[in-house]
């Protein structure tokens, strides 16, 4: 009922000002304990993936809160898993505004946002200040300013900073609004990142006595052969887990809007089958080998459950969210209980 009005007021702002709002809204919610009225905490449904206990399957994607300034008010909700990020090495703008354009007739967001973010050093001030406890994904990308050749060495200047704190560390390498990022989704690019990060890994895990795992994330605009290309690759340097999918560059299902011709990623429910898609072709190669966590277009209870059914250990919520608000976790995880009991 509360996040009814909420978003009924919140629609009517521009975009990105009331998505601000409502972050820095959430935790005061949280401190005044109202959160019982925003929306029901999601029942419990255990689940243990890549070494770590979730509470529930079913997450907060990244993007929503890049610098981790909402997570006791997210968690609150009734979230399983948060994922924050993503982060930079050094904090940087964005994309000129506008940026991020609602398309509520299809469930659908565009946005070109660019990695718009306070800087990794920020990201972890703010978590220290925050109280959570839980599992904590912690998910991070190159500045906009960082050549390609270089890339390697921002992902592992985050990947240290951030190792201790993180129950996972995801690389994002399929935002569609960095230029050339996805290029490090291919061929020696891939395999080279992974290489560093893998042995990066290793010696963290000596030095802290703690395995942090690390999942990679997708994009869903590839062919069949090049899912086979990248699961052949996660599974070669024993990545821990996949995250399918990011926002499409498709238009699919949206030509009928005003902001259809906007440049940037398309998320919702225009995302949906292409993100199962790519969870199924994944699943195939993968055989069970590595977890995949799956997010695009979960607008109800059945899309999560379609991504398990899928092959999919996890999910992932954002656009769906964003409409719906905590009822859409509580919904997702009822119905992948119930998946469970079939
Ligand atoms: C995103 N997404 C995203 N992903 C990521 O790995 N890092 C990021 O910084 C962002 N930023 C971001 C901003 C906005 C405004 C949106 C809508 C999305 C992608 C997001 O995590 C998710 O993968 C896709 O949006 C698909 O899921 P939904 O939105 O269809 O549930």
């Amino acid at each position: 009922m509360l996040y009814t009005l909420a978003r009924s007021l919140m629609f009517k702002m521009d975009a990105e000002t009331s998505h601000n709002l409502a972050l820095s809204g959430m935790n005061a919610v949280s401190r005044l304990g109202l959160q019982r009225l925003a929306g029901a905490r999601a029942s419990d449904l255990p689940v243990e993936v890549m070494g770590i206990r979730f509470p529930n399957p079913v997450g907060l994607a990244a993007g929503l809160d890049k610098n981790g300034i909402a997570v006791d008010g997210l968690a609150a909700m009734g979230f399983g898993f948060i994922e924050v990020g993503t982060v930079t090495p050094r904090p940087q703008e964005g994309n000129p505004k506008p940026r991020l354009f609602r398309i509520p007739e299809h469930s659908a967001i565009i946005n070109r946002m660019g990695f718009n973010n306070a800087g990794v050093d920020q990201l972890l001030k703010n978590l220290e200040a925050s109280s959570y406890d839980g599992v904590l994904g912690i998910n991070i990308g190159k500045n906009k300013d960082t050549p390609n050749k270089k890339a390697h060495e921002d992902y592992l200047l985050c990947f240290r900073k951030v190792y201790s704190r993180a129950s996972y560390i995801t690389v994002n390498i399929s935002s569609p609004n960095t230029p050339g990022l996805r290029t490090l989704q291919f061929g020696d690019s891939l395999n080279s990142l992974l290489d560093c990060i893998k042995t990066e890994q290793a010696k963290l895990a000596r030095l802290y006595k703690r395995y942090t795992p690390v999942t990679v994330k997708i994009a869903p605009d590839m062919g069949p052969e090049e899912f086979e290309l990248v699961a052949n690759a996660l599974m070669t340097y024993e990545i821990d887990g996949v995250i399918a999918t990011n926002t499409t560059l498709s238009r699919d299902g949206v030509e009928d809007s005003e902001f259809c011709d906007e440049a940037g990623g398309l998320s919702g429910a225009p995302v949906r089958n292409r993100s199962t898609a790519a969870i199924m072709a994944l699943s195939r190669h993968l055989n069970g080998r590595i977890p995949i966590i799956g997010v695009g277009g979960i607008t109800e209870g059945f899309d999560a459950a379609e991504k398990l059914d899928a092959g999919a250990s996890l999910v992932q919520l954002y656009t769906g969210f964003i409409y719906k608000g905590p009822v859409l976790i509580r919904d997702s995880v009822r119905a992948i209980e119930k998946l469970n009991k079939t």
